[in-house]
């Protein structure tokens, strides 16, 4: 039998299923792995060089898409730089950092017949990419990303109808539901990877979430929010290609994702560019020890990372994303090619504390997004319900007190009279009354003083 055309969600790459370490995870000291040299380079052209997945969408979508956006657009063929910002701006895109064929971070060509280069695909630096004070970084991820708005309009643009989601893909700007796609597609899978034409009911109901940053992962042990993938693990990753790779093809491809993964492991977060207080720091470092040590580790050249996985009473954060990835999900997964080598540990427990290298740069914080600033992150109480989300991530838009993005809070008149602003405008407006976006939990700063607080802020810049 013909597989089904699968949707355009198909092509979305992700995941959110992950494999067991194999040895103890909680109270294990991660040590930081170095890649071989020769395989990050191969990885890095793959990744930013290579398309993986057919072309979704024909070249022209990207030009045609402007037809539903509210506003008037620059003209692509007379105005093309105008027109690329307007894009990007749009769905919260940035410049490409290396040769893209004049197209954004996370867009790209994709393979046409006989390998060649043709018509629109996405890639992971749609959701991995991001940029902060007017420069992009592969690996940092896309707090500004409107992935509904991207998929439905590159479908529309060119005629076809955006299939029906049968859950939310993001309902603001930030985050994306990359686990819920990945299921979805597992869903259409037998154990064996044959395509199936009508889904299992593997009753999985992750919700959106924020992208984790890259340069994290060398100092893992396991992986993902809920710590219940090995590090290691090269076929998670691969999941994205599930909505139309064989398993031939996809053994085929394990050696260049291997690369991949190297790649992913040499990166580096960006340092601070504004003066650190080195007073105050050295004040936060005794802060941070006495409060945060435990779970994030130490930093420097001998830092350690413990790699715990903190039960979710105590974490207290928005449980949606531990619970929503059933055990029926994960038994499937691990039957599969996929979990052989690194199944998804059994095991549900909470979420696991990050190491915090880079963390001026990634706010908002949390798993799900819902705390746009590491003063409100360390002060409960302060945190918005409804707030508004930055339109650029320039540095005018960056809070260098509190650390994360400015923001005003709304009230909830202002969140009902959002029904009469435009899609576009109200992506802006994040409500952490929605499913998964609760800002609870994480309570640990709440007992500092201000003062320290604020020295501990100033720490955490220098990581
Ligand atoms: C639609 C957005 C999206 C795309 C596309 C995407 N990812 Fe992700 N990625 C995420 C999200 C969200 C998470 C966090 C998932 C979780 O933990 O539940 C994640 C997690 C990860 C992690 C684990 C990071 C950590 O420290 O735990 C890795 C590694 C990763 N992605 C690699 C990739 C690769 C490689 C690709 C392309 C082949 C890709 N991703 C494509 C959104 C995406
Ligand atoms: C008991 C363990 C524990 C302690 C103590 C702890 N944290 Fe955390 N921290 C976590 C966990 C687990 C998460 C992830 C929670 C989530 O995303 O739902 C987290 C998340 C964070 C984040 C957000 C990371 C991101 O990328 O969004 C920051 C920042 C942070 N912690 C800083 C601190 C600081 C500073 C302290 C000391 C005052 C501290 N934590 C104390 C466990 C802990």
């Amino acid at each position: 039998m013909k597989p089904p055309r699968l949707s355009v969600l198909s092509l979305v790459s992700l995941l959110a299923i992950g494999g067991f370490a194999g040895s103890t995870r909680a109270g294990d000291l991660a040590r930081t792995r170095t890649p071989d040299a020769a395989s990050v380079e191969r990885g890095r052209k793959a990744l930013t060089q290579q398309g993986f997945l057919k072309a979704d969408w024909p070249r022209d979508a990207y030009e045609k898409a402007a037809k539903f956006w509210d506003e008037p657009a620059p003209d692509p063929k007379r105005d093309p730089e105008a027109y690329a910002a307007r894009f990007r701006e749009r769905y919260g895109l940035h410049p490409a950092p290396f040769p893209n064929d004049g197209l954004p971070l996370g867009l790209r060509l994709g393979l046409g017949p006989q390998g060649t280069k043709q018509g629109l695909q996405i890639d992971c630096m749609v959701c991995h990419g991001g940029s902060i004070g007017g420069r992009s970084y592969v690996g940092l991820g896309n707090t500004q990303l409107d992935l509904k708005s991207l998929l439905f309009d590159l479908t529309s643009a060119v005629g076809r109808r955006p299939p029906f989601s049968t859950f939310v893909i993001n309902s603001a700007r930030g985050t994306n539901n990359a686990g819920q796609i990945a299921a979805a597609l597992l869903t259409l899978r037998n154990p064996d990877l044959s395509m199936r034409a009508f889904p299992l009911p593997l009753g999985a109901n992750l919700p959106e979430l924020d992208t984790p940053a890259w340069w994290h992962l060398k100092r893992k042990r396991t992986m993902y929010y809920d710590g219940r993938t090995d590090a290691r693990s090269v076929r998670t990753n691969m999941q994205f290609m599930l909505g139309e790779k064989s398993l031939a093809q996809l053994r085929e491809l394990e050696p260049t994702f291997r690369d991949v993964q190297a790649y992913l492991l040499s990166l580096k977060p960006p340092k601070y560019p504004f003066p650190i207080d080195a007073t105050r720091r050295d004040r936060g470092q005794k802060v941070f020890e006495s409060h945060c040590v435990r779970c994030h580790g130490t930093y420097g050249p001998d830092g350690e990372y413990p790699n715990k996985i903190i039960a979710i009473d105590v974490i207290g954060t928005d449980p949606a994303r531990l619970l929503g990835l059933s055990d029926r999900l994960v038994a499937h997964y691990n039957m599969t090619w996929l979990g052989a080598e690194n199944p998804v540990d059994t095991e549900r427990i909470g979420y696991q504390a990050p190491p915090l290298d880079g963390i001026w740069a990634t706010a908002p914080y949390l798993h799900n997004g819902s705390v746009p600033t590491l003063h409100a992150l360390l002060d409960s109480h302060t945190r918005p319900a409804r707030f508004t989300r930055p339109r650029s991530t320039s540095f005018e838009s960056y809070d260098r007190d509190h650390v994360g993005w400015r923001f005003r809070e709304l009230t909830p008149a202002d969140v009902a009279d959002s029904k009469k602003l435009s899609p576009f405008q109200a992506g802006f407006i994040v409500d952490t009354a929605r499913v998964g976006m609760g800002r609870e939990g994480h309570r640990f700063g709440d007992r500092l003083t201000e003062a320290e607080r604020l020295d501990l802020i100033e720490y955490l810049k220098s990581l």
